[in-house]
């Protein structure tokens, strides 16, 4: 389910297992077409999506993004004895709302930036005045696609995200502590018992180059991330992530699907900033080139409740980069219809090309979205990787795109 890059890097990596017999996507893209049959299936109507799911024996759902979670799209599905790779909706508010995570952290004592939840303006006001200095983080609590959250260094910051905030009214809003240290992103497959690292990685998410500019989904990502060392990793998973799944389970809303622990790596050890309940986009177009494993035979074993079965989730010793390429415009408004050409040239540098936003005209392929391309290459080291990438990138003729030439940049300057 989804029809982003994800999603394509999904339907590549599971079109390669032995185990798979037919691969739907709904509703996929171009990209995802060339290794899935794409239907049209709207993912709110979850009747719909369980009649296509009983018509076609269909024997695991993968579900990508995160509103169809929050929206309880898996639990429809397990009710109709369907395995899914995803989170029920109880599980997923650890995406889907700020505050109900950080309460859970304070219950289960994991390190995490200090925290008031707040339901209006005065609240937060008086939060501010009494517990916080700046720079203070403001965030909404819901989804918000990346735009949730406002880093204010000043009163006056601080009073134009309350305005933008609590704008029509009162609004559930998290303030926290900053956190002062680099980020980087764990991504762990459970089953709700079993936990399973499946690699790390660094995204970008401002738009423009040295990490300037308004906040986007992500324009470009590496994995992995050495960083995040295996002893950082070591304290992320006993002290964050097990925590965690430990505290679901025993309320009886165990977590299956991939955890990816947004981290802030500080002078006393890994904190949680947030958590997602699925794949980064675009951090899964560079975790899936470099998984060695069934993909299709680790998402059953989650989605089976089986994880405890296997073992490593084996990587390969090489490092992946993607560059977005997206519509200029983005993240504001894209230029739609812009004609892509030169795929198959990318493709032929030894990159692979994740589609995103993209639509089939005709028989030319044109932009429908804000980001457009993932450019993925693996290479001996992140060098090699990028310098792979950007080459994949050279070949792609779209006049109307833009992309980051700086993917990497704290890594490479080490
Ligand atoms: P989120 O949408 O929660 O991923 O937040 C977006 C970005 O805001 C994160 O990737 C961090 O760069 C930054 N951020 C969020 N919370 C904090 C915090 N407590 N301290 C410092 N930076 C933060
Ligand atoms: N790339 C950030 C995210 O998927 O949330």
């Amino acid at each position: 389910m989804g029809s982003g890059g994800r999603e394509h890097a999904l339907a590549w990596k599971l079109a390669q297992s032995a185990l798979l017999d037919t691969l739907y996507a709904a509703p996929g893209n171009p990209g995802v077409a060339r290794h899935a049959t794409c239907v049209a299936l709207d993912a709110t109507d979850h009747a719909a999506v369980v009649d296509f799911v009983a018509d076609h024996d269909v024997g695991l759902v993968v579900i990508g993004p995160e509103a169809p979670l929050v929206d309880g799209l898996a639990d429809s599905l397990r009710a109709a004895g369907v395995p899914v790779f995803g989170p029920d909706r109880a599980a997923a508010q650890l995406e889907g709302s700020k505050g109900f995570t950080k309460d859970l952290c304070r219950e289960a004592d994991i390190p995490t930036a200090g925290y008031v939840r707040v339901g209006n303006r005065t609240e937060a006001e008086a939060a501010l005045a009494s517990t916080f200095s700046y720079p203070v983080v403001i965030k909404a609590d819901g989804l918000a696609a990346g735009k949730g959250v406002v880093i204010a260094t000043s009163e006056a910051e601080a009073a134009a995200a309350f305005d933008t905030m609590f704008d029509g009214g009162d609004a559930p809003v998290v303030i926290e502590e900053f956190l002062d240290g680099e980020e980087a992103s764990l991504f762990v497959l459970t089953d709700g018992v079993a936990l399973l690292p499946f690699g790390s990685a660094q995204d970008h998410k401002r738009v423009g180059e040295g990490d300037t500019g308004p906040n986007t989904g992500g324009m470009g990502a590496y994995s992995p991330a050495p960083v995040l060392t295996p002893a950082l990793e070591r304290r992320a998973l006993d002290e964050i992530v097990a925590p965690t799944v430990k505290a679901l389970a025993e309320r009886g809303t165990p977590f299956s699907g991939v955890l990816y622990a947004g981290l802030m790596l500080t002078a006393t050890g890994p904190k949680l900033i947030e958590y997602n309940a699925r794949f980064g986009d675009p951090e899964c177009q560079v975790l899936m080139p470099r998984f060695a494993g069934d993909l299709l035979e680790t998402m059953l074993a989650v989605a089976q409740g089986r994880l405890g079965e296997l073992s490593l989730a084996a990587f390969r010793d090489e490092a992946a980069m993607t560059v977005v390429i997206a519509a200029a415009g983005y993240p504001g408004t894209p230029a739609p219809g812009g004609a892509i050409r030169g795929i198959d040239a990318a493709e032929a540098t030894g990159a692979i090309v994740f589609q995103a936003g993209t639509r089939q005209d005709g028989d030319r392929l044109v932009a429908s979205g804000g980001r457009v391309l993932a450019v993925t290459a693996t290479g001996t080291d992140i060098r090699a990787a990028r310098d792979a990438a950007y080459h994949g990138v050279a070949a792609i003729d779209y006049a109307d795109g833009f992309h980051r030439r700086d993917i990497g940049w704290r890594e490479l300057a080490r």
